[in-house]
C-alpha cells in the first residue's frame, strides 16, 4: 500500500468519527476513515448502546409474558425462554446497522482503512493493518475519535468470561443464578435489568450512597425503588476491593462487609478513554489530569490539524453527545462555525421504566444558587399510562423563578427516553414551561405529563 492522500482522516469508526465522516463528506471534503475492528459503528453499536437495547427490548417482554399479560385479559401458559433466539436476534441487529454504516460509507464516498491508525506527524497518521501491512495516509485535518472503553477497577481481575465487563454481559451463555454487579450507573443498571428479567438474582453494589450520581436526586431515590420491587438487590455505600474466581465460584470483597459469593461479575464502574497507542507523543498532545484530550474551539487540540470529539475529549460519555460533537466539527472545518449546546444533551438509563433527564437537577440549582420554581405531575393521573398499565413515575419539570426559562426536566416512567426528546427541543430553543404548557399535545398520550408538569410549574396542572 503507498502514500494515500486526503482531505480529512478520521481515526475511529463510533456514532462520533462515522457521524464526523458523513457530514464532513455531504460538505464535499474527501474522507477516510480508520477502523480497527471489522465492523462499523465502535462500542455503541457492536458492544454498547444497540445491542443492550435488543436484550432490553426482549428480555422485558419475557418479563412481561410471565407476569402482566394475565392482567390485560390475555393468558398462556409454560412461557419459556430461549437464550440463544434472544442472543442471536440481538447479533442479527447488531450486524444489520453496522453493515448500514458500511452502505452510508460506500453512499457518501467515503474510503474505509482497516487497521491500527496512529498519528505519525501533524499531516500524517500511519495505518498497521494484519493483512495489508503499514501504510502512511495524508490529510489536511485528522480526527480522532477513538471513544473508550470499561475502565479497570484495582483488585478485579478480569478473566474475559465469569469476571467481565458490559461486553461479557451481553453474551452470557446462561442466566446466572447471582449476578453481582459493580456500580449503580447505567451500566449496572441496564444490564442488571436484563439479567434480573430472565430469572438471576442480581446485587448491585455501589460505592457511594445512592444510584446514578450526576441524575436528578429525587428521580434515582425513585428509581431504586421501582427496580428493588421488580427484585434487584441494592447495597449502597458498599465500595468494592476486589473480585476473583476462587474454583467454580467468584468472590467479591466489599470494605467493611462480608465477602460476596456468586457465580458472575459484571465491572460497571465507569469508562476511561482510548488514548493509549495513538502516537499522541509524535505530536505533542498531552492528557488533561483525568486522561482526556484537552480541546479548543473547533474540537482543535494542541497539534495543528488535529482534532477530537467524543468519549475521548470527556463529558457525557454519550453516543449522542458525540454524534453532536462530530457534527459541529465537521461544520466548523468545513464552514467555520459549528455548534453543540451541552445544556439540551439528554441523558436515558432504558430500565423499566425508563429514566430520562436533560438541563441542571435541583442539586446543581440549589449549588450554584439559582432560584427555580419546580411542576410534577405523576404517571397515575396519564390515562395513556394507565391504558399501558404502566403508571409508575412522574415527569419534573424546574424553571428559573423570574424568567420561567426551562432549567432542568427530568423523567422516571414509561418511554421517558423519547418524551425527553421534547424536553430538549424546548431547552434549546430556550422555552418557557408556560411556552410548553400552552402546546397542544395530542390526547391520549404519555407526553401530556410533561404539558401538565410544565403546567404545574405555576401551580395549576389540570388533571391533578
Ligand atoms: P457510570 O459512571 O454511569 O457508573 C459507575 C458507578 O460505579 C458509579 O455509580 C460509581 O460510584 C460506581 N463505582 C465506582 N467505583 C466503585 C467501587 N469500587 N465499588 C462500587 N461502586 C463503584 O458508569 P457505567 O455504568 O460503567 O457507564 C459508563 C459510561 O457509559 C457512562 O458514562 C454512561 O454515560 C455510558 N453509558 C450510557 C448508556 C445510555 O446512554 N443508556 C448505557 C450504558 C453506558
Amino acid at each position: 500500500m503507498g502514500s494515500k492522500k486526503h482531505d480529512l482522516i478520521v481515526i475511529g469508526a463510533g456514532p462520533g468519527g462515522y457521524i464526523a465522516a458523513i457530514r464532513a463528506a455531504q460538505l464535499g471534503l474527501d474522507v477516510a476513515v480508520v477502523e480497527k475492528e471489522s465492523a462499523l459503528g465502535g462500542t455503541c453499536l457492536r458492544i454498547g448502546c444497540i445491542p443492550s437495547k435488543a436484550l432490553l427490548e426482549s428480555s422485558e417482554r419475557f418479563w412481561a409474558a410471565k407476569n402482566e399479560f394475565a392482567s390485560h385479559g390475555v393468558k398462556f401458559t409454560g412461557v419459556k425462554l430461549d437464550l440463544r433466539a434472544m442472543l442471536k436476534r440481538k447479533d442479527q441487529i447488531v450486524a444489520s446497522l453496522t453493515r448500514g454504516v458500511e452502505g452510508l460509507f460506500k453512499k457518501n464516498m467515503i474510503t474505509r482503512y482497516a487497521g491500527h491508525g496512529r498519528l505519525a506527524g501533524e499531516n500524517r497518521v500511519t495505518l498497521q493493518s494484519k493483512s495489508n501491512g503499514n501504510a502512511t495516509l495524508e490529510a489536511k485535518a485528522i480526527l480522532i475519535a477513538t471513544g473508550s472503553t470499561p475502565a479497570p477497577l484495582k483488585g478485579v481481575e478480569l478473566d474475559g468470561d465469569f469476571i467481565g465487563t458490559s461486553t461479557e454481559a451481553l453474551s452470557y451463555s446462561k442466566v446466572p443464578t447471582h449476578l453481582v454487579v459493580i456500580g449503580a450507573g447505567y451500566i449496572g443498571l441496564e444490564m442488571g435489568s436484563v439479567w434480573s428479567r430472565l430469572g438471576a438474582r442480581v446485587t448491585v453494589l455501589e460505592s457511594l450512597d445512592r444510584i446514578l450520581p450526576g441524575m436528578d436526586a429525587e428521580i434515582a431515590a425513585e428509581a431504586k425503588k421501582c427496580l428493588e420491587s421488580q427484585g434487584i438487590e441494592f447495597r449502597l455505600s458498599s465500595k468494592v476491593n476486589a473480585a476473583r474466581r476462587a474454583g467454580k465460584v467468584c468472590k467479591v470483597d466489599v470494605e467493611g462487609a462480608k465477602p460476596l459469593t456468586c457465580d458472575r461479575v459484571l465491572l460497571a464502574a465507569g469508562r476511561a478513554p482510548n488514548t493509549n497507542d495513538l502516537g499522541l507523543e509524535a505530536v505533542g498532545i498531552e492528557l488533561d489530569k483525568k486522561g482526556f484530550i484537552p480541546v479548543k474551539e473547533g474540537f482543535a487540540t494542541s497539534a495543528h490539524g488535529i482534532h477530537a470529539i467524543g468519549d475521548v475529549v470527556g463529558g457525557a460519555m454519550l453516543a449522542h453527545k458525540a454524534e453532536e460533537e462530530g457534527v459541529a466539527f465537521a461544520e466548523h472545518l468545513v464552514n467555520g462555525h459549528g455548534h453543540v449546546n451541552y445544556d439540551a444533551i439528554p441523558g436515558v438509563v432504558y430500565t423499566h421504566p425508563e429514566i430520562a433527564s436533560v438541563g441542571r437537577t435541583e442539586d446543581d440549582l440549589r449549588q450554584a444558587k439559582i432560584e427555580y420554581r419546580k411542576g410534577s405531575f405523576p404517571f397515575r393521573a396519564n390515562g395513556r399510562a394507565l391504558a399501558m398499565g404502566s403508571t409508575e413515575g412522574k415527569v419534573k419539570v424546574l424553571a428559573d423563578a423570574q424568567t420561567d426559562r426551562i432549567l432542568g426536566v427530568h423523567i422516571i416512567g414509561p418511554r421517558a427516553g423519547d418524551l425527553i426528546a421534547e424536553a430538549a427541543a424546548a431547552i434549546n430553543f430556550g422555552a418557557s414551561a408556560e411556552d410548553l404548557a400552552r402546546t397542544c399535545h395530542a390526547h391520549p398520550t404519555l407526553a401530556e405529563a410533561l404539558r401538565e408538569a410544565a403546567f404545574a410549574v405555576s401551580g395549576k396542572p389540570l388533571n391533578l
